[in-house]
């Protein structure tokens, strides 16, 4: 970052991916608003983060970051808790199966916007502009939806704001108390093998918990059995948004983008001088960067030079989105170029987004297979380089929907129209989830 970094010096790059707003003054003004509102994290809690990062960079925890892949505004109070119970299901799975840490990022409270492949969508001989997430437009296919509306940057402010106050409760008030682990299971059906494996599991906790309570350790005298920490991150992907939303810490003096407490960067937007890289230069938030198969290893090292110049562990984590057939080959040369740089990243997997398909009937999924399979490529592309395979990044819901194929449920193509709620990405539902993260806690535990 240069010394004459300030919030707006992207707007001298080339953004792409931003929406062609039709009301330039609605749009200044909204944004004018959204300059004048409270942030929604506080850069303490973006430093404490980077600070458990860290750890992850060091090989001494594991990442796990997961959520929609594009929020609803219409998200009701249940879903947003059964969203964050799957990924505390998960994170209780792999910290007890897979005997590590594990630092909870969700992709919520924000994730509202979307890249997408074509600015336009046809349908049948009407053409109108590409959902771009609910900040943009909305999803419904007719000219009133479709139009960018700049009132939108300010309900998904508030959006992100009553789903953070949410999730601080849950995670502050009890919710996430440990010995709730067994209770947070009510929708599973203990018949499916992971249902299984969990209840197993949550039985020895409470074991373990009544022996700590027997000799003086509970929720009381220790908060870590009560709270969890939880952190909020999205693509910063809607420039103008994430501008209105940085403010200069009183503390340290530096810019923090209080959007979120994580910020990354999507695959589409990761041109070294491109309008996102430099917005992100300048935050003190920690960053990701989405590493898709196209990336060279200089490529992957310009970005570590320009998104962490000081080599802060924690800073940066790099998300590899390189799909089950590419993994194995195209991963390796990566990792060891960043390695030998000395760059203390953290290696993330995110398994989705090199594996969507088209199934025959039209619906848009991923087989958990394929999923489990770039995850098990990830991790051998690690232990070949000798570096840390430091965390997953997964779009999940905790709401029963049918987006992605196989699990322990075995669904399959024709079981696709029965749930197919998303409204971009297919997502894997809750036990998709939780089996998924058996898999990868045996995988860590088989490399301890
Ligand atoms: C996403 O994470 O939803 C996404 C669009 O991913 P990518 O940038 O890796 O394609
Ligand atoms: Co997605």
């Amino acid at each position: 970052m240069t010394s004459t970094w300030t919030p707006s010096s992207w707007r001298n790059a080339e953004a792409k991916h931003q929406p062609s707003w039709p009301d330039q003054a609605g749009l200044d003004q909204a944004l004018k608003q959204l300059g004048d509102m409270p942030p929604l994290v506080f850069a303490g809690e973006a430093r404490s983060l980077t600070e458990s990062l860290g750890s992850v960079a060091d090989g001494d925890a594991f990442l796990l970051q997961a959520g929609d892949c594009a929020e609803s505004f219409d998200s009701s109070a249940d879903s947003i808790r059964d969203k964050l119970r799957v990924i505390l299901q998960m994170a209780i799975v792999l910290t007890y199966s897979g005997g590590i840490p594990v630092v909870k990022v969700g992709r919520i409270a924000g994730q509202f916007a979307k890249p997408r492949s074509s600015p336009t969508e046809t349908q049948g001989n009407t053409e109108l502009p590409s959902f771009l997430g609910q900040i943009v437009n909305d999803v419904g296919f007719t000219e009133a939806e479709r139009r960018p509306d700049p009132q939108r940057l300010l309900t998904a402010y508030h959006r992100a704001a009553s789903t953070l106050n949410l999730l601080r409760a849950f995670t502050r008030g009890g919710y996430a108390d440990l010995s709730q682990v067994s209770i947070w299971n009510r929708e599973f059906v203990a018949s499916s093998p992971a249902g299984e494996r969990y209840m197993q599991m949550a039985d020895e906790i409470d074991r373990a918990l009544t022996f700590m309570s027997a000799v003086g350790v509970n929720s009381q005298t220790t908060p870590a059995l009560h709270e969890v920490d939880f952190y909020t991150s999205h693509e910063a992907l809607l420039l103008s948004y994430e501008e209105a939303l940085t403010r200069q810490d009183s503390l340290t003096g530096r810019w923090y983008d209080c959007s979120a407490h994580m910020l990354w960067i999507g695959e589409r937007t990761r041109q070294l001088d491109g309008a996102h890289v430099k917005f992100l230069q300048g935050v003190g938030n920690p960053l990701g960067c989405k590493i898709g198969p196209t990336a060279t290893p200089e490529d992957v090292l310009a970005l570590c030079e320009a998104l962490n110049p000081d080599r802060v562990p924690g800073r940066l984590t790099l998300i590899s989105r390189m799909g089950a057939e590419k993994v194995q080959t195209g991963l390796p040369p990566l990792l060891a170029a960043v390695r030998d740089s000395g760059h203390p990243v953290v290696w993330a997997c995110d398994p989705m987004h090199g594996n969507t398909y088209t199934a025959e009937g039209g619906h848009k999924t991923r087989h958990f297979d394929k999923v489990l399979e770039e995850i098990g490529g990830f991790f051998a592309a690690h232990r070949q380089e000798e570096t840390w395979a430091g965390g997953i990044h997964v779009e999940l819901t905790g709401d029963s929907v049918t987006e992605c194929v196989g699990g322990g449920d075995g669904l399959d193509e024709d079981a696709l129209d029965q749930a197919y709620e998303t409204m971009c990405d297919p997502r894997l539902n809750g036990r998709q989830s939780t089996d998924l993260a058996f898999r990868v806690a045996d995988i860590l535990r088989d490399q301890a």
